[in-house]
């Protein structure tokens, strides 16, 4: 299988590492913004092939699927040029920056339809999987979450047009472990604040505190906050679920579920990036899309979400969302 890789960056590098792993798997093209850049990281895989020019890639190599790994602010030509062509991607979360370009993209998958998987590699842990069945057993009546870390410093970051800021980045992850394990979301009002980090670094305008509710359709209410303001190295990153049969709490090591009798706690036990990568590549290759936990159109939803927050914080109102 010849596999494209768009982006030459951090995780550019880390789905590339796992494609290297794989049997009958080669990275056969990389387009970067600078050929040069992407020669070089061609080369580190199998002599593959680089690019500055997206067409110029498409034209040249035949390619069974591609890996889109650009920041929030690149999409929208590479997924058109993609769905034309018929080649399936996989793209890292989030889809865009905002919900416009998404939404283009949305309205192209409908009339072409195609293998499409998004990195929200948290729903390929094992502990997600056991959280799901554990939520499902009970009535819930709400959950907190926090996504707290440090700001990365890629340039694109901090700007908020350009990556949409840290619900929109980041804290998506949680908001799609929420829609995964709690169903679809009603309303949303949220605050965010500039605290530190535009005293910090030049040109930030993406807000580093905020905190969201959530109504879902269900009537569960959901509590998430999150800041880029802490020092790198020290982050918490975390959900809880209160329900009837206790609290269950969902964080980087793992699962704990907490009933009246005991604690239990389940810890990760396989790589959700190999699984995700796995999950994409077998509906490649087979035409079985049924284990890609993510597809575009799903994606859309969290999307939607992550972009009804932001205009609740920019308006100070409460957003409905339109549940496509
Ligand atoms: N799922 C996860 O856990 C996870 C973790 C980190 C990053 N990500 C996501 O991956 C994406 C990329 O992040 P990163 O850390 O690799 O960023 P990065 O800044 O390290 O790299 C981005 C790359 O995209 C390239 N690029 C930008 N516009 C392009 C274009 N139009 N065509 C081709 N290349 C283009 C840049 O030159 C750069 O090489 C982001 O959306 C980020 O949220 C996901």
């Amino acid at each position: 299988m010849k596999v494209g890789m768009i982006g030459t960056g951090g995780f550019s590098r880390m789905h590339a590492e796992i494609l290297a792993d794989m049997e009958e798997v080669k990275l056969q093209a990389v387009c970067g913004t600078s050929r040069a850049k992407a020669e070089a990281f061609a080369s580190e895989y199998g002599g593959a092939n680089g690019y500055d020019q997206l067409v110029e890639m498409l034209d040249s190599e035949k390619l069974d699927a591609v890996y889109i790994c650009v920041p929030p602010f690149a999409h929208g030509e590479i997924e058109r040029q993609l769905i034309e062509r018929g080649i399936p991607f996989f793209v890292e979360k989030p889809l865009a920056a905002d919900l416009e370009v998404p939404g283009e993209i949305m309205k192209a998958l409908q009339k072409k339809k195609l293998i499409t998987s998004v990195g929200y590699h948290f729903r390929y842990r094992n502990t997600v999987a056991a959280l799901k069945k554990e939520l499902e057993a009970h009535t819930i009546g709400m959950a907190t979450g926090s996504w707290m870390g440090s700001m990365p410093l890629v340039s694109w970051w901090r700007n908020r047009d350009a990556s949409g800021g840290q619900f929109v980045e980041q804290t998506t992850h949680l908001i799609d472990l929420i829609r995964y394990t709690l169903g679809e979301v009603e309303e949303v009002y949220a605050v965010e604040a500039d605290r530190l980090m535009a005293k910090q670094h030049e040109h930030v305008t993406a807000p580093d505190v905020g905190s969201a509710v959530l109504k879902m359709k269900s009537g569960v209410i959901v509590q998430l906050s999150n800041t880029c303001m802490l020092p790198a190295g020290v982050s918490q990153i975390e959900l809880q679920f209160f329900h009837s049969g206790g609290i269950t709490k969902m964080d980087q090591s793992g699962l704990t579920k907490c009933t009246p009798a005991m604690e239990i706690k389940e810890k990760d036990s396989v790589n959700p990036y190999i699984r995700e990568n796995d999950a994409f590549l077998h509906a490649v290759r087979t035409g079985d899309a049924s284990k890609i936990l993510s597809s575009y159109e799903d994606a859309w939803r969290t999307q939607e979400v992550t972009s009804a927050i932001s205009k609740s914080a920019a308006s100070k109102k409460t957003v409905q969302l339109g549940g496509k």
